[in-house]
C-alpha cells in the first residue's frame, strides 16, 4: 500500500494512537439523565414510573424519544400519547440504545473539521441504520431498534479521529482516495489506530450496553465478535450494503473487504447458488431509506445543518 511505511511513520503512528486515546478518553461524559438511566434500567426493579419520571426531567429528550415512538419505524397502530406507554411499546432495551443514539448525535452535531464533508458522514450513517436494521429483520428481529442506533453510531470513531486528529485522519482520507488503500490499512499504518478501536473506547466510556460496543468494534471484522456477534453481523453487511449502493461517505474506489464467515449460521437472503443475496438487499434498502424519512429528520433534527 502506498502509505510512507518507513520506521519513523510508525513511530509516529504509536505517538498519535496514545494521543489520540488520552483525547477520547477526557471526552466529555454521558449527560447526567441518560447516564442515571443507564443506571437504573440496569436494575431490575426498576418500575416503567420510576424510568418516565427520570426521562421527563429532560424536556429535549422526553419530546425526541415520544416523537420516535410515533413513527413508523417502530410500526405501533395506535398514537402513543404518554412518555409511560412509549416505553412500555419500545421495551427497555430498544429505548436505551435509542437515547444513546440521540445524545451522541446531540454530542456530534457540530463540525469542527473544515476538510472533512459531514453531511456525507451522517448519509452514510443514516443509510446504515436503514440498511442494518433491515438486515436485522433477518437475522434478530427481537434486535431491529439496537441495530438501527449500531448502524447510525458504527462509524463514531471517524468522528471523533475528524476532531482529534486532523492533519492525520485528512492523510488517511487523502490515502485512500488517491491509492485506493484501504481505509484499515491507512489508518493502521498513519494513525496508529482503527476507527473501530476509537469507537469502542468512547462506547466503554459513555457505558453503552456491551452488544452495542461489540457491534461498533467489530463492525468490520465481525467473526471477531464472538458469541454475541449478530449486532456486529447486522451492521457489517449494512455497511457493505450502503457502499454497494453509494449513499454518502465512501472514500476510494474498492468495496470493503467483506467477510461472509460471520453469515455462517444465520438466517439472510441467499440467491440460488447460496451467496448473500446483495441484489435483493440492495433494492430493500433503497425504500427501506425513502420510508424511513420522517424517523430519521427527528433524529437528525441536532445536525439539520450539517446534512443541508
Ligand atoms: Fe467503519
Ligand atoms: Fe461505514
Amino acid at each position: 500500500m502506498h502509505v510512507n511505511g518507513n520506521s519513523n511513520t510508525m513511530f509516529l503512528g504509536e505517538l498519535q494512537a496514545k494521543r489520540i486515546a488520552q483525547n477520547v478518553l477526557n471526552l466529555p461524559t454521558l449527560p447526567t439523565v441518560i447516564a442515571k438511566m443507564m443506571q437504573i434500567m440496569d436494575d431490575p426493579r426498576t418500575t416503567v414510573a420510576q424510568l418516565s419520571r427520570l426521562i421527563s426531567s429532560d424536556q429535549v429528550l422526553s419530546a425526541k424519544l415520544l416523537k420516535l415512538a410515533n413513527s413508523a419505524f417502530y410500526g405501533i397502530p395506535r398514537k402513543v400519547g404518554t412518555l409511560e406507554l412509549a416505553i412500555v411499546m419500545l421495551g427497555f432495551e430498544s429505548l436505551k440504545t435509542l437515547a444513546l443514539g440521540v445524545s451522541v448525535i446531540d454530542r456530534f452535531s457540530d463540525n469542527w473539521n473544515d476538510a472533512f464533508d459531514y453531511s456525507e458522514f451522517w448519509e452514510h450513517a443514516f443509510g446504515c441504520a436503514v440498511a442494518s436494521s433491515m438486515v436485522a429483520r433477518d437475522i434478530c428481529p427481537d434486535q431491529k431498534g439496537e441495530a438501527f442506533v449500531a448502524g447510525l453510531l458504527h462509524d463514531i470513531g471517524k468522528l471523533i479521529l475528524s476532531q482529534f486528529a486532523k492533519r492525520h485522519f485528512s492523510a488517511v482520507i487523502k490515502n485512500v482516495s488517491e491509492y485506493n488503500s484501504d481505509f484499515f490499512s491507512a489508518e493502521k499504518a498513519i494513525l496508529g489506530v482503527a476507527h473501530a478501536d476509537i469507537a469502542a473506547w468512547f462506547a466503554d466510556k459513555w457505558n453503552f450496553p456491551r452488544k452495542l460496543i461489540n457491534a461498533l468494534h467489530y463492525h468490520h471484522t465481525p467473526k471477531y465478535a464472538q458469541q454475541d456477534n449478530q449486532l456486529a453481523a447486522c451492521v457489517h453487511l449494512g455497511d457493505y450494503l450502503v457502499r454497494l449502493v453509494g449513499i454518502g461517505f465512501c472514500p476510494g474506489k474498492n468495496m470493503p473487504l467483506f467477510d461472509d464467515t460471520a453469515f455462517e449460521e444465520k438466517t439472510v437472503q441467499r440467491d440460488a447458488i447460496g451467496q448473500i443475496d446483495f441484489q435483493y438487499y440492495s433494492e430493500k434498502l433503497l425504500v427501506g431509506v425513502e420510508e424511513s424519512d420522517s424517523f430519521l429528520k427527528i433524529i437528525a433534527r441536532g445536525i439539520n445543518h450539517a446534512m443541508d
